[in-house]
């Protein structure tokens, strides 16, 4: 994936060039490309003179980073054990099946990206599944179903 590298700078730029402003600079990166892109990375470590491995392990300790490209939507769903006691992996097989894609995967159409993570800390109102950052609460299969139908729909006129 090719990206202009002033836009990197830009980026970079609008923080002051010091250590504290790493989390923010890469919350920026992954807000505008959905992953944190090498070669940005790169000019991260030279700006704030940081070497790369401390961004990488930065990067790879918060999951609100990725290292790999994401598709335009993001459907996480919560698998922990209260989730799951209360259906989560049929509701991750349900988008897995509608979406035609595997969870931990992204599309190759580079739409859809579908993961699952161990507890998301609101337990209380499980199933928790989000979708592009909204957080939907007591989800059902059904209501998976209607939410990736929705998405597909979307992403089709908009195509
Ligand atoms: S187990 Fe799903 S939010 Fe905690």
């Amino acid at each position: 994936m090719l990206h202009d590298q002033t836009e990197f700078e830009d980026i970079i730029q609008k923080h002051p060039q010091e250590k504290r402003a790493l989390i923010p600079i890469l919350q920026d990166l992954q807000a505008k490309y959905n992953y944190l892109p090498p070669v940005a990375l790169n000019m991260v470590s030279q700006a704030l003179n940081i070497p790369l491995i401390d961004i990488i392990s930065v990067a790879t300790f918060y999951n609100t980073f990725s290292l790999e490209p994401k598709g335009e939507h993001q459907i996480t769903v919560c698998v922990g054990t209260a989730c799951h006691v209360r259906g989560a992996p049929k509701i991750l097989e349900e988008f897995e099946k509608t979406l035609r894609i595997k969870a931990g995967h992204t599309r190759d159409d580079m739409k859809f990206s579908l993961d699952s993570v161990a507890c998301l800390g609101c337990c209380a109102i499980g199933p928790v599944v989000v979708v592009d950052g909204e957080y939907h609460a007591q989800t059902s299969i059904r209501n998976a179903g209607k939410i990736a139908r929705m998405l597909e729909k979307k992403e089709k006129t908009n195509d």
